[in-house]
């Protein structure tokens, strides 16, 4: 069984999404850590579905971003975790934490990218931005890129008439619900392309922490 870990800030309908899937809703995988940069709503749907590592690595706590993300890192990596989900996780990993898992990282971000990368209000941009349609992407996290890492997935939504962000929102959000658990399963099935640029990882090295850790 693919073990899962998810990063998390905010309301979780992602996590949700992924949980349900792993509990016989077509994801190969179960979710054994939830991390969150903040205490946050997720944190308590990863707690209802009895998630045996929960925690937050806050900024106070760590002293900087860097700091903060190894501490993840190790976490992730004593919990045996294979493959790490962004379920709307609002901060940028650091360039070590992301080639600590090279290969290993999806996001999920709301819109057709590359259009509306890099920014937290792309629903409300597309619709502002006037276009007949926007999406859903699922990429890879890769070093040195914000939103812009080997795209694996991708869906459509339209935008109609009358929509305001929350109506399109709304299914903008249940297209994510659907495509990230799909595009999970098919990472699990060896099934997505590995990211441009990445030299093979053996599987293997999942779940080792680095030394001194
Ligand atoms: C989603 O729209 C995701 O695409 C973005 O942040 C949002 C998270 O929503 N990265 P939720 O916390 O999963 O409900």
């Amino acid at each position: 069984m693919t073990r899962l870990g998810v990063l998390v800030s905010g309301r979780g309908s992602n996590l949700g999404a992924i949980l349900a899937a792993c509990g016989g809703g077509g994801v190969d995988g179960e979710v054994v850590a939830v991390l969150a940069n903040r205490e946050c709503p997720a944190l308590e749907i990863a707690r209802q579905h009895g998630v045996s590592l929960i925690r937050v690595f806050g900024l106070a706590e760590h002293g900087d971003a860097a700091a903060r993300d190894r501490a993840m890192a190790a976490a992730l990596q004593r919990a045996g975790v294979d493959l790490v989900l962004c379920a709307g996780y609002d901060r940028i990993l650091s360039d070590d934490f992301v080639r600590r898992f090279d290969g290993r990282i999806l996001n999920v971000h709301p819109s057709l990218l590359p259009a509306y990368g890099g920014t937290m209000t792309a629903i409300a941009d597309a619709l502002a931005g006037g276009g007949a349609e926007t999406g859903v992407t699922i990429h890879y996290v890769e070093p040195d890129t914000v939103d812009a890492g080997t795209i694996v997935a991708q869906a459509a939504v339209p935008i109609v008439p009358g929509d305001t962000v929350e109506s399109l929102a709304e299914r903008v959000h249940a297209t994510e619900h659907r495509l990230f658990p799909e595009a999970i399963q098919a990472w699990i099935e060896g099934r997505l392309p590995q990211p441009a640029g990445m030299a093979p990882v053996p599987r293997e090295r999942a779940g080792k922490p680095e030394d001194g850790e």
